[in-house]
């Protein structure tokens, strides 16, 4: 899978060089490219940002900058589309960046581009599963009070345009949601994660209940117990009271997975 990463701020994307995100690229499973819109700028300041069209606080990212990054990553991949952009206003020169050519087959698929906002479609486990399967994910983070609209717009003719939100709350900037969102679907990859069993009994995998509490030794801990079932070795017991922890744990903790689950188990026995 290949990821470009557009922001302001590439070194915000260094956490992905660790752990089992930064084996799988060592690996040849990820190929994860950071990119600048400021090398996309020509005036000395390097300036991607500009107030507000119809005034307000804060400033927006200018779209055309994001605009020839996003070129820059079309070039750089075998896809469809590129070498055929119009680039009537993007002052780019037309060989481009490019570091490889068109595809011989010319049917990959569009890259998905995802456009971390508050405003978009939340962002959750099955998104994170259908993404997964993707060849090539570009994520645009902004900065400020956001993209320019008409890069949204315009993108559609290059890409899959995803606008989407992690959480109903509001961060400084596109970046940290991108690390969460790159985490969640990239662990999905096959090879990514060395057991791919343990994906199976995660929270919000398969039925979308929560995870089952789970214990390791001493069997005594400053005075709390490990349940006795799971001492038993009689895994048919051990699987009926995980299975029961899941449900309690999901009615308790997150009344709206549970009405949604009550409502698929009631389809699925009729
Ligand atoms: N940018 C700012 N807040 C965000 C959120 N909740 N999700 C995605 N991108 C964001």
């Amino acid at each position: 899978m290949r990821i470009d990463l557009l922001s302001i701020f590439p070194e915000f994307f260094d956490v992905l060089d660790l752990s089992l995100i930064g084996r799988a690229q060592q690996d040849g499973l990820l190929e994860i490219n950071r990119i600048q819109p400021r090398d996309f700028t020509t005036d000395r300041h390097r300036t991607v940002d500009s107030p507000p069209a119809g005034g307000g606080a804060g400033m927006v990212m200018k779209p055309e900058p994001i605009a020839q990054a996003l070129e820059h990553v079309l070039d750089s991949s075998a896809g469809p589309g590129a070498g055929e952009i119009d680039r009537s206003e993007s002052g780019l020169s037309e060989s481009g960046p490019s570091e490889s050519g068109p595809s011989e087959s010319g049917a990959q698929e569009r890259p998905v581009l995802i456009i971390p906002t508050p405003s978009g479609e939340l962002f959750t486990q099955r998104a994170a599963e259908e993404l997964a399967h993707r060849q090539h994910l570009v994520f645009a983070a902004g900065r400020f009070e956001g993209i320019d609209q008409r890069v949204t717009e315009w993108a559609q003719e290059h890409f899959e345009v995803r606008p989407m939100s992690i959480g109903d709350y509001v961060l400084n900037g596109g970046e940290a949601a991108v690390v969460v969102m790159v985490e969640a679907i990239t662990r999905l990859v096959p090879g990514v994660i060395g057991n791919p069993e343990s994906l199976d009994e995660e929270s919000h995998a398969g039925d979308g209940l929560l995870e089952y509490p789970v214990y390791t030794k001493p069997a005594q801990w400053r005075g709390h117990e490990i349940p006795q079932v799971l001492l038993s070795g009689d895994h048919g017991k051990i699987a009926a009271w995980r299975r029961e922890q899941q449900e309690l744990r999901t009615r308790k903790g997150r009344p709206d997975i549970w009405a949604r689950y009550v409502v698929a188990q009631e389809r699925e026995s009729r």
